[in-house]
């Protein structure tokens, strides 16, 4: 290896990937599941995508939880199950509340927003039952620049304390005040940790990604990054992504599909895109026109939901010339690029007599999301 920069991320030593089992074993899914996913903060979706008065139900790493909005635009989080028999609450996607409460299908409690019991349909009331005794129980939610985070399971893990990157660098982005676009859900069939490798590095970008090549010119040459070159100094000047000459954003085109936000920096601009990665849950794609999320549900040791939104400003959706193909079908490719590769990258751990991998220099941010997995593993408790 040539002389690096002391400064360097590159990886100084041939690391050993993780072994096979690490993705597919149910066991390890679980222990993940429990300890990583349960008690970390899941991505649940815009804050302005749930009308004030309705309420969802939401599937978070096997949790059922119950989101409501109340009528005064107030948001909570509990576990989708009544305190008077075990009925599950909200029993569909999306329900408006009724007076603007949670009323249960079975025996027609209510319960008031806040999660207070408001009501029992039973006549009479044992002398020592006390309704204060037996609200909703919730759970941890998180309202992050309009996006809900719910953390199932109680844990010491602060949002964003030692799972996040970039998260002051959309503050120039008017998050709150965007709008879903588009949303497509599918299924992946691979270990939620096989979609992040492949997310945090670039080495398969020129065999796998022709047109991100085609706008980005540095993955060309397999950097995710300027800092990834083995050359690269903190004085280097090469941007530190930057898009093909006259290329503003991830479109087919190349061309913004709408009118850029105001409020970004000429730097921002001129970045083509910003990332803001929050494990395990989601990362960001900003654009001066619009952002797209990628967020991962994991669904068994081999199989991992994918939802990819877009959200605009809301003129976008009233600008006659916004195209929303244009980002859609760039990203959906991209998109289908990598998850036929973690598919393949699945199959061959399970086939092979493969014990573990190595990692190259470059690939020194899936060292770090490792190494952040081992420290969550450390002393958890069994699923
Ligand atoms: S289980 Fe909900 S009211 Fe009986
Ligand atoms: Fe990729």
């Amino acid at each position: 290896m040539q002389q690096i920069h002391p400064l360097s991320p590159l990886l100084r030593e041939a690391t050993p990937s993780l072994p096979p089992s690490r993705y597919i074993d149910g066991n390890v899914y679980a222990d993940e599941l429990h300890n990583i996913w349960k008690k970390g903060w899941n991505y649940v979706g815009p804050l302005s995508d749930i009308a004030p008065g309705t309420m969802r139900r939401v599937d978070v790493a096997g949790t059922n939880i119950l989101l409501v909005r109340a009528k005064d635009g107030d948001v909570r989080a509990y576990h989708n199950v009544c305190p008077h028999r075990g009925s599950e609450l909200c029993t569909a996607d999306e329900q408006p509340l009724r007076g603007g409460r949670i009323l249960c299908p079975y025996h027609a409690w209510s319960f008031n927003a806040d999660g207070t019991l408001a009501r029992t349909a039973a006549a009479s009331h044992a002398p020592d039952f006390d309704k204060a005794d037996h609200g909703l129980r919730s759970v941890g939610l998180i309202d992050w620049n309009g996006l809900l985070f719910v953390r199932p399971v109680e844990s010491s893990d602060d949002f964003g304390a030692d799972n996040a990157f970039g998260l002051h660098d959309l503050d120039n982005w008017p998050m709150r005040e965007l709008v879903t676009a588009s949303r497509e859900t599918h299924l992946v069939e691979c270990n939620w940790k096989i979609l992040w490798e492949n997310f945090h590095e670039c080495l398969h970008c020129p065999g796998v990604h022709p047109s991100l090549c085609d706008l980005i010119p540095i993955h060309r040459k397999g950097l995710g990054t300027y800092s990834d070159a083995p050359d690269w100094t903190p004085d280097s000047m090469e941007p530190e992504h930057g898009l093909r000459d006259g290329a503003r954003s991830w479109t087919l085109s190349g061309a913004a599909a709408t009118a850029e936000f105001p409020g970004l920096t000429e730097d921002q601009r001129n970045a083509g895109q910003v990332y803001c990665v929050i494990w395990p849950t989601l990362f960001i794609v900003a654009h001066v026109d619009y952002i797209s999320i990628v967020s991962y549900r994991p669904k068994g040791p081999e199989q991992t939901e994918v939802t990819g939104e877009v959200l605009v400003a809301p003129a976008a959706l009233a600008d006659p010339n916004f195209d929303l193909h244009q980002i859609v079908a760039f990203n959906q490719q991209v998109q289908n690029e990598d998850e036929e590769v973690c598919e393949l990258n699945q199959r061959g751990l399970r086939t092979s007599p493969f014990k573990a991998g190595v990692l190259m220099p470059e690939e020194h941010r899936v060292k770090t999301f490792h190494d952040w997995i081992a420290r969550k593993m450390a002393g958890a408790d069994a699923a």
